[in-house]
Parts: C-alpha cells; structure tokens; sequence
C-alpha cells in the first residue's frame, strides 16, 4: 500500500511539473505518464512495479551495453572526484585517452571534437563544412545536401538538414543551404521496379548536385542506416557509388553515425559495413550508453589541417566553436568504461550473431503475418515495415503501429516505432535490443510482436 502510495505520488509529481519529449500531452484529462525508476540488463521497472524487457535500449537506441553497469558508474564517479570538468580550451585526461582509442577503431580519421548531443555534433560538422566554404572556396561551396527520411537532429540546423516533414512542420523558416536528395528506400522505390536500384538513388545525388551547381555544393550529410525514417539499410553499389560522386565533385562526406555508432550494426560503425571513407563522422547516443552525456565530431587530418593551417588569418581562421559541457570529463570516462566492455565481452560479435537470429525470426513473423511488409535492418537494429495489402503496398495507419507496440508495452516488452516522422508512413516497428541480448530475449521480443500482430486481425 505505501509502496503503492509513494508511487502514485511521483506519478503525479511528474505528470504536474514535467514537460516530456515528443509527447502531447492532454490538458484536459492528462493521462498517468510511465515513470521508469530502474534498469538491469535489459529490463527496466516502472513505478508501479512492472517489469520490461526494453526492446530499444531506452526508447531512443541508446543503451547499448544494457542498465545496471556499476562499472560505469564507478569509472564515472573517480573521474568526477578527480577532476569533473574544465573547458575543452584545455586537455583532460579521459577525453585524450578515449580520443585515442576512438580513432584506433576508425582508419583513415584523425581528430575528435566533443560535444554533448548528436545534434551539436551534427552542428559542429555544418559549421566545419560553412567554415571551409568560407576560407578555401570564397564562400560558394557553401550547401549540404541531406536524404528524404533521414534525421539529423533537433536544433533548427539540424531540423534544415532533415528529411521528415513532420518532424520540421511548424518550425520553419529553416537555415539557408540545405538541400534535399531522394530516399534510398528500395522497398519504397519512387521508380518503379528497377534492377539496380542502388545506383540509381545514388546517381540521384549527382543530379542534384549539378542541378545546383558542384562549385555551390560543400558536403552530402547521411545516415550510414536511416533510423527513425523507418530503419533504412542501403542498397546494394548505392554507398560507393555515393563516394565516387563525392570525390568527383569535391564534396566532403559526413556520415551521421548517432544511431549505429558504437556497435549497434554489428561493426563500430554503420559506414564500415560499406567500406566508404566519411571526412565527417558524428556519433552520440552509443558512445558512452546514456550513462553520460557526450558526443563526438570526428574528422580527418585533412579537414583538421584545412582550419588550421599557418597560412590563413590566425585570428579568424581556425574553428572559431567551444561548446561548454563538451568539457565534462564524465562523458569520455564513461565512455572508455563502455568501450572496454563491447571488447571484453566480445559484443560487437553479439550483436552480429543475434542480428541475424533476429532477423531470421522476423522473416519467419513475416511468413505468418501478411501485414509484414518489410523486414529491415542490420545487426541489433531492425525495422518491420507494416502494410494494409502486400500487392499494393499501401502503409497501415499509424494508429495501427500505435496499437501493437502498445500491446507489447502492456504484455512487458517495449518496442518502438517510427514516431512524428513521415507524413502517411508512420507505420515501422523499431527494435534496437541492448548489445548483450540472447537468443532468450530475442524471442520474447518476436513472441510480443507475434501475439500483438494476432490480436490485430
Ligand atoms: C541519426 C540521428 N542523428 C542525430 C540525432 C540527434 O541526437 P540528439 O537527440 O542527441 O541531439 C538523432 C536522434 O535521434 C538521430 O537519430
């Protein structure tokens, strides 16, 4: 009873003073928000007492070595009896050291910038791409292209750099320079059937730049597998023919790694599934597990050396950015706390060897359940596209994604879905399970989706 009482109460306490992200909340009969109060593994408890098996690491594909690491913690707390935090103007000892173990996992990158969110990390590499622009093309390589569906972040830079609709819709006017290029979205594909589908949404890329004119045209921001604009892997030839463009026309290539950063694919990072060379990598959300906030701009010696070189104005021309909790020395000592944990306890091959029992039981779903459109995704990071009609293709409406995750919520398993994104194609089941999942986890996650697909019919 009292435990009861003391719930309710925080319940209450939440739902009168916070506001809560991406959530629309009712004035009139405001409903009980879910408070989380603890995680283990992969399950986190309710204030009521009600236990989940989290399907997506946090709701935002974030958790990646699961809740309940002390040894995070305790990394975390010596660091910040040590030393907690002084401007990144100045060194430290965990961002030097994780600095360096980050780069050891990515040939070919040579300095890391840190900052506290995958927006500002995308923010950063906006305003190196501006700055180059400015001293070595006279101010006319200035514009950054960005794909239909993909998500760069919530700041009004990154809402210009993004491709959903609904996630920008209100927030307007957008920053100047920002340019759309078409999906890479096969199952969607604006086409028709076409053999080599890849190559195609990539030679859309050039089209677009000549459209606009290369001289005009400073760098292409992608996300290696688009996440919430439903969970898109590439097609097949499409990322190097993509690096062939960027190479003819001198464009940089910046590779949002937010979502698959840090082992979420199977590999570090999504790109290196494609064997492409990013000038640019972002990364947030994995980097240190959401037990601190951090993110990383991470560049090549090339674009370091470009807004640095001793040639220029020493007062204008280097990267005039400081970003103030980038400095927190929290972020780097968690994050070297997570990375020795993906290497000891072999995860990245986890996430490989799971991903495709995963997905092996997807597509076994899919067999069963018609409104299974599509089945997509890499490693611990899939996507089940749902439709009325195969034939047609027609998307289910988003209250019928709304539905089944829900059901999955009320039977103990959260998934997630593609939220506020597409206009008309809200309609992706998300699952992103911690890097630690077994085969016991993944098929409680399957059995969830099963039962909510069958109540549906
Ligand atoms: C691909 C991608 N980039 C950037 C971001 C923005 O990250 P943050 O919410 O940490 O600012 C997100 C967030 O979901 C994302 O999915």
């Amino acid at each position: 009873m009292t435990q009861q009482l003391e719930a309710q109460t925080i319940i209450n306490t939440d739902r009168d003073n916070v506001w809560h992200h991406l959530y629309p909340h009712q004035l009139e009969n405001p409903a009980d928000p879910m408070v989380i109060v603890k995680g283990e593994g992969m399950t986190v408890w309710d204030a009521k007492g009600k236990e989940y098996l989290d399907a997506v690491s946090g709701a935002v594909w974030t958790v990646n070595v699961g809740y309940g690491r002390t040894e995070i913690a305790d990394a975390v707390r010596d660091q910040l009896v040590t030393l907690n935090y002084f401007a990144q103007t100045a060194g430290n000892v965990p961002a030097a050291q994780f600095a360096e173990r980050l780069l050891d996992k990515m040939p070919g990158m040579g300095r890391v910038y840190y900052s506290n969110s995958g927006s500002e990390a995308n923010e950063k590499a906006f305003k190196i791409v501006r700055q180059i622009a400015a001293k070595k093309y006279g101010g006319k390589k200035h514009k950054i292209l960005y794909r239909e569906r993909d998500y760069h972040g919530t700041t009004i830079g990154c809402l210009s750099a993004t491709g959903q609709f609904e996630r920008r819709n209100q927030y307007g006017p957008f920053t100047p320079g920002f340019v759309e290029v078409p999906h890479c979205c096969e199952y969607r594909s604006q086409w028709g059937e076409v053999d080599d589908y890849g190559m195609r949404a990539a030679n859309e890329i050039e089209r677009v730049i000549l459209e606009e004119g290369p001289e005009t045209i400073g760098a292409l921001c992608l996300e290696p597998i688009t996440a919430g604009g439903g969970v898109i892997e590439p097609p097949t030839g499409y990322f190097e023919r993509v690096q062939e463009i960027c190479k003819k026309y001198d464009v940089l290539l910046h590779i949002d790694e937010v979502v698959c950063g840090l082992g979420r694919t199977g590999t570090w990072f999504g790109y290196q599934h494609y064997g492409v060379k990013p000038d640019i990598v972002t990364m947030a959300k994995g980097v240190a597990s959401g037990y601190a906030a951090i993110s990383c701009t991470v560049t090549t010696e090339e674009v370091f050396q470009l807004l640095n070189s001793d040639d220029g104005d020493a007062a204008m021309d280097y990267f005039r950015d400081i970003s103030t909790f980038g400095g927190c020395t929290a972020g780097p000592a968690a994050a070297l706390a997570n990375m020795d944990i993906i290497e000891r306890e072999g995860l990245l091959e986890n996430a490989q060897k799971q991903g495709d029992y995963l997905r092996g039981q997807l597509l076994a779903l899919q067999d069963k359940h018609p409104i299974i459109g599509d089945v997509r995704g890499k490693g611990l990071f899939m996507g089940l596209e749902l439709v009325t009609d195969r034939t047609t293709r027609e998307p289910v409406h988003e209250s019928v994604a709304i539905a089944i995750a829900g059901h999955c919520g009320a039977n103990g398993v959260l998934i997630g879905r593609t939220n506020r994104s597409l206009q008309g194609f809200n309609n992706t089941l998300c699952l992103s399970p911690a890097l630690i999942a077994g085969k016991n986890e993944i098929d409680r996650i399957v059995a969830a989706i099963d039962a909510a697909l069958t109540a549906q019919r």
